[in-house]
């Protein structure tokens, strides 16, 4: 791996900028289907909230991120990128945005850990003012490096820091005005930072904004994960038992797309109320033991880990199906699996077969998230709010600096309105708004019956 600079684009590692002409193609066809988004880049041309900052981004590199990357460039910004995730970087895309958008793209889909790592440390070694993270990588490396806690850096973004002055180290951190995040799990892992008190900048949590977990979670997991799982192995949903851990918001879309195409659904869960919601909404709910030996499809979304372990993939089928869309490759544990089988292959792309007791057990996508690993991610329409969010976010923090607490904060209810009613208004959909009497009504307590 080695990192060029070309004359005719930004320094990056990218798998080959020969591919950039079908990568312009693939992000324009995105781009149709990102009327919000679109809007916002040019409203960003002219008003250039993000003149002279210096964004980082850790995100999967797809055609829908690229017109992300466009967006922010259209508002002034100068963008490094890296992925979020070894398996989901559309070269094409990576050789796009470094070609013609001049951003400094680090991503290889299939990069091997250290390479990953090693492109985190160049993404922050940018010197950003903000940066954007899908499972808040750059921050909590940011973090471990103003907390000392260099032992828990990935190698590769410890020496990077090793090389650096303890001033130099400060200056970097201070720098970083602050951070957006895009996933539930990100925001978990910032949400414990700021309860222990040690975030040192503002986080907005786009996830938190209701035009991107209802969306985006839900119908952008729900039918990107079924769309995975059939390229990497092209089975009949229909007819077979599919299980589902995890009835939150990805839960829930996965669920309701797997009984969409015929599939007799089970879920497994730990909250109660998720349980119950999950069984008032028709489907069968079980603890993943007494799952295991029925299903023909297992997927997990949890934000967990180990969620399915050793003593569930031995009671499994012959040929059962095994797949993660949470964020992290946590959440199967593959090492127990090894620990368990008799021989593993891999018999198709993004599919390994373990066998354990001679039973086949395919796992797909090496446990990683099965929409991006095997398919394309979310579908843009989907994208357009969550990058919405994404780049009003950024203005917002821009706008606010010096104003906004070290803490996790959701972006304002208006912004979040302003997304829903724009793709209301993109998709030719209208909607009421309140008479001055039900204002007044809703807004008082004594007018009853
Ligand atoms: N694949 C994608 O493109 C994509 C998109 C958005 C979010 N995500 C990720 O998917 C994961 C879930 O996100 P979400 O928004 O649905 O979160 P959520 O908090 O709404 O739901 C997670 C659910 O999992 C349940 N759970 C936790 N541990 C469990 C266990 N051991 N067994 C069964 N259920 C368990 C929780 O009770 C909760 O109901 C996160 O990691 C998130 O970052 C993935």
């Amino acid at each position: 791996m080695t990192m060029t600079t070309v004359s005719t684009g930004a320094p990056h590692d990218v798998r080959d900028l020969a591919l950039a002409d079908e990568g312009k193609r693939r992000t324009e066809w995105a781009e149709h289907a990102m009327p919000v988004l679109r809007q916002i880049r040019d409203r960003f041309r002219t008003e250039r909230p993000l003149a002279g900052r210096k964004i980082s981004c850790c995100l999967h590199v797809t055609t829908e991120t690229a017109n992300l990357m466009s967006a922010l460039g259209a508002g002034g910004a100068e963008i490094a990128l890296c992925a979020s995730n070894p398996l989901s970087t559309q070269d094409d895309v990576a050789a796009h945005l470094v070609r013609d958008h001049g951003v400094h793209v680090y991503a290889i889909k299939g990069e091997d850990h250290e390479t990953y790592y090693t492109h985190i440390a160049q993404a922050l070694g940018f010197g950003p003012d903000l940066t954007q993270d899908d499972g808040a990588d750059l921050v909590s490396a940011l973090h471990m490096i103003t907390l000392g806690r260099l032992d828990d850096l990935a190698p590769p973004i410890r020496r990077m820091v090793e090389a650096m002055s303890p001033a130099e180290r400060v200056a970097m951190v201070k720098r970083v005005r602050g951070s957006t995040e895009e996933t539930t799990t990100g925001v978990i892992r910032l949400k414990a930072m700021a309860k222990e008190g040690i975030l040192a900048f503002p986080i907005v949590a786009v996830n938190d904004s209701r035009t991107k977990h209802m969306f985006d979670n839900r119908y952008g997991t729900g039918q990107s994960t079924l769309d995975g799982i059939i390229r990497a192995t092209n089975l009949l949903v229909a007819g077979s038992t599919f299980v589902v851990a995890g009835y939150g918001w990805c839960g829930r879309g996965l669920a309701m797309r797997a009984r969409g195409h015929g599939a007799h659904v089970i879920v497994t869960e730990i909250d109660p109320v998720a349980a119950l919601e999950a069984r008032m909404d028709g489907f069968e709910v079980m603890p993943m033991a007494q799952a295991a030996p029925r299903g023909d499809v297992f997927c997990t979304l949890t934000g967990n880990i180990h969620v399915i372990r050793a003593e569930h993939f031995v009671q499994m089928k012959d040929g059962a199906v095994v797949c993660n869309s949470g964020h992290f490759n946590v959440e199967l544990d593959l090492d127990a699996l090894a620990k368990v089988s008799s021989a593993k292959r891999e018999v198709r792309a993004f599919v390994d077969e373990y066998l354990v007791d001679g039973k086949r057990i395919l796992v797909l996508g090496e446990g990683r998230l099965i929409n991006l690993a095997a398919a394309e991610g979310h579908p843009a329409s989907v994208m357009d709010m969550s990058f919405a969010n994404q780049a009003l976010a950024a203005e917002y923090l821009v706008k606010q600096e010096g104003n906004l607490a070290a803490d996790v904060h959701r972006l304002p209810v208006e912004i979040d309105d302003q997304i829903a009613a724009l793709k209301l208004a993109a998709m030719g959909a209208r909607y009421d708004v309140l008479t001055a009497e039900q204002t007044r009504y809703l807004a008082s307590w004594d007018a009853g019956t």
